[in-house]
């Protein structure tokens, strides 16, 4: 990588700064397609004064993950139709000084669930309805799937179901609607280390044909992930979520088509 007065620098807004596999696939993609761009890490300690350094030192473009995904908004310019419906970003595009929010969260997940199954008139099941819920939904939405929210707190499943224009429900209705359902969607924390042996879904549920997906990425392979290998279900990893993020992100970064291969592999 060369740098020069005319390297374009985006920054990684978020607690995992130190950890994030981020930088290995956007610079690697950079260095392939011979781009003039720096992915870099800050440690952002006020998000205020973070974007106000976005703005002062014309930083190109931001990666925000959590916990600022929420925080940043108040201090952007302007918010894309995705960011703006699911009331979060992940991205930043600074226009001419201008900072404009997106978020590539629901899309990518929803890339990553059509390697797996057609979406479109299929019987979807989101479990969850916090900000991951949230962006899946909107996007599931919008390929046409059929989709039921269901939450442990029913209240916040009704909310994002108006929202989005879909049917919901209390984590009981899963035995009832889960024979006829082509898709479930963990979109819960339930799973994740250390918790492993947790799952919101009864193993007898599952069957043959059914695909299911797991935000939770650590670990890779979920209690529910696996009992749904046992059953012979499509399965959809968290990490493929996290590569389509990405590569949608590459593309508002630079207006480039993004080198999928090269960023898979370095991911
Ligand atoms: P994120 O932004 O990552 O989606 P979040 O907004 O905290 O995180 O949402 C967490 C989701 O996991 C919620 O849907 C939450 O259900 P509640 O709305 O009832 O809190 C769900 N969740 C977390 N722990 C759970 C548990 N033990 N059982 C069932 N659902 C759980």
């Amino acid at each position: 990588m060369k740098i020069n007065g005319e390297t374009k620098l985006i920054g990684f807004f978020g607690s995992t700064f130190r950890t994030s596999k981020m930088y290995a696939m956007y610079n690697s993609a950079f260095e392939a397609l011979g781009l003039n761009y720096a992915y870099i890490p800050f440690m952002v300690e006020n998000i205020k004064k973070g974007v106000e350094a976005v703005r002062n030192l014309c930083i190109h473009a931001i990666g925000v993950t959590i916990p600022f995904k929420i925080s940043i908004i108040p201090f952007l310019d302007e918010l894309d139709k995705d960011a703006k419906r699911i009331g979060a970003v992940n991205v930043v595009i600074n226009n001419n000084g201008k900072l404009i929010g997106g978020n590539t969260d629901g899309k990518g997940g929803v890339r990553a669930l059509k390697e797996k199954t057609a979406v479109s008139g299929k019987k979807v099941i989101l479990l969850g309805a916090g900000g991951a819920a949230r962006a899946l939904a909107f996007a599931v939405k919008d390929e046409d799937g059929e989709l039921t929210i269901l939450n442990r707190t029913i209240s916040e499943a009704e909310e994002l179901a108006k929202a989005v224009d879909c049917q919901s429900g209390g984590l009981d209705e899963l035995a009832k609607l889960m024979s006829r359902a082509d898709i479930l969607i963990n979109s819960t924390s339930v799973g994740m280390a250390p918790d492993i042996n947790k799952t919101l879904v009864d193993k007898k549920l599952l069957h043959k044909g059914l695909t299911v997906m797991d935000i939770v990425s650590n670990p890779r392979e979920t209690r529910l992930l696996k009992e749904a290998k046992k059953v012979g279900c499509q399965l959809v990893f968290a990490d493929r979520m996290l590569l389509w993020q990405g590569v949608l992100k590459f593309k508002i970064y630079t207006g480039i088509e993004p080198p999928v291969e090269v960023m898979e592999k370095a991911l």
